[in-house]
């Protein structure tokens, strides 16, 4: 069987599955139908389906030309129909990983997706676990679920975990550039999904196992966003001690080793940064060990939009005004430059913490153009020369690049800027 797998990998007759197409899921998708592997997208999301089948994307990341490419040649077809998992020979898992209400792992899409295709599972089916995970999900969740089938991983099918990188937004590593790790649950399994990814990418790592390859991802985002909360508690204590933290990170940044430039923020956002440590620190409190510089971390994190409310109402005091009544104009909802995702976005925290304080909340975002926050629906207001006038404060709380930030400066009364858009002192500007 080994043999035949391999060969159908090489000579593309491979078909391959992408279950969830998302951030994630729908570039993976595209770039294994540029390779020439028929792909099935399968996606509960209704309009999306219809919508990759039109050619129309709705991933910054994909335009609609290179969807268009691929449907139009045949090699990509979206549908919700599960069913369709059995003419396919690699199953790609790209469903969400989000937490849970009291912040513990959510394993429910992942659960979903596979008793859907468990009735479909066929012998020499490759199943490939991308969503991000805590270690031990592909060997201890997934695998006992897909041998209830009566199918053994290693002999009939085969399990692997590679965690997706992708970076929205990104102009230079794309999912094809960018290196990728694989694990398998046992040899074969490793052997058969690095195979597979091998003809697609241009440097796959693999490793020993699926729980090195989870840990890996969890690292990589715990790096980030340990060091982000080290920059963000360096902002706090500069502002207490008169310095400009900005100047302090450029003239660190100088050293041309043994240091890597974080910059702070109003928080952290999106779907990886802000939850994957903690399905970390969850997966360790099982085992009664505290993972204490992840909690930290997130401590420090989560309170950036308590702590930029708390300059605002500062800044406005120094008015000789309240944030009650206030009118306030906050730039930028979504959770980074250049995207429109404005998953667990801080600047949605900034906004919701000042409406709770009596502001008047406005905001304005090139790339999103409408936001809810619980019941209130917010429309992306435009800015010119009146309309930014009209503000007590402007809040900068995302960067995008087309936003006109020079007619900002000249029209707002007074600016808190806390992504640096202003290098040089201005004299209404106030930096985080
Ligand atoms: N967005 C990123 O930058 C990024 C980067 C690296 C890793 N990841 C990880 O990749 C995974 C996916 O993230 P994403 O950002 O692409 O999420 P997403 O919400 O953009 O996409 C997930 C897609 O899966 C679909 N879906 C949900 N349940 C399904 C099911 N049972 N069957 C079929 N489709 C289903 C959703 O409708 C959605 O379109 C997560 O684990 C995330 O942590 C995300």
């Amino acid at each position: 069987m080994k043999e035949k797998i391999l060969d159908d990998i090489k000579n593309r007759r491979t078909k391959v599955a992408v279950i969830g197409l998302g951030y994630v899921g729908l570039p993976l998708a595209v770039e294994f139908a540029r390779s020439g592997f028929p792909v099935i997208g399968i996606e509960i999301d209704e309009r999306k389906a219809v919508a990759i089948n039109e050619g129309k994307s709705y991933v910054e990341d994909i335009t609609d030309e290179e969807l268009l490419e691929v449907v139009k040649k045949g090699l990509l077809r979206a549908t919700t129909d599960y069913s369709e998992v059995r003419n396919a020979d690699a199953i790609i898992i790209t469903v969400p990983t989000p937490l849970s209400k009291t912040r513990d792992p959510d394993l429910s899409y992942i659960m979903s997706a596979i008793e859907s295709i468990k009735p479909h599972l066929k012998k020499g089916h490759i199943i490939v676990l991308e969503s991000t995970t805590y270690p031990g999900t592909t060997d201890e969740v997934v695998k006992p679920e897909l041998e209830e089938t009566g199918f053994k991983v290693g002999k009939d099918i085969f399990l692997a975990f590679s965690p997706e990188r992708i970076n929205p937004g990104d102009k230079k590593w794309k999912f094809k550039n960018t290196p990728k790790v694989l694990g398998g649950v046992d040899p074969l399994s490793t052997e058969i999904a690095a195979a597979l990814y091998n003809e697609v990418l241009e440097h796959l790592h693999v490793v020993s196992s699926a729980r090195v390859a989870e840990t890996a991802k969890l690292l990589e985002n715990t790096f980030r966003a340990i060091n982000i909360a080290l920059v963000n508690e360096l902002a706090i204590m500069c502002n207490l001690l008169g310095i400009d933290v900005w100047e302090v990170i450029d003239a660190a940044a100088t050293k041309p080793f043994g240091f890597m430039k974080f910059t702070p923020g109003p928080g952290i956002g999106g779907h990886c940064i802000p939850i994957d440590p903690l399905y970390l620190s969850w997966k360790l409190k099982t085992l009664n060990y505290n993972a204490r510089m992840i909690e930290v971390a997130s401590e420090i994190n989560t309170n950036m939009p308590r702590y930029v409310v708390t300059r605002i109402q500062d800044i406005l005091n120094d008015m000789e005004k309240s944030i009650k009544g206030s009118r306030i104009l906050v730039v930028g909802v979504a959770y980074k430059r250049d995207v429109s995702d404005t998953r667990e976005s801080p600047a949605l925290d900034v906004m919701a913490l000042l409406e709770e304080k009596g502001a008047v909340v406005e905001y304005h975002d090139p790339l999103v153009p409408s936001v809810s926050i619980g019941e209130r629906f917010y429309s992306s207001v435009n800015l010119n020369p009146e309309s930014i006038a009209k503000y007590d404060l402007v809040v900068i709380t995302t960067d995008h690049s087309s936003i006109d930030w020079d007619m900002l400066r000249e029209y707002a009364k007074v600016i808190f800027d806390t992504k640096n858009v202003y290098k040089n002192p201005s004299r209404n500007v106030i930096k985080l």
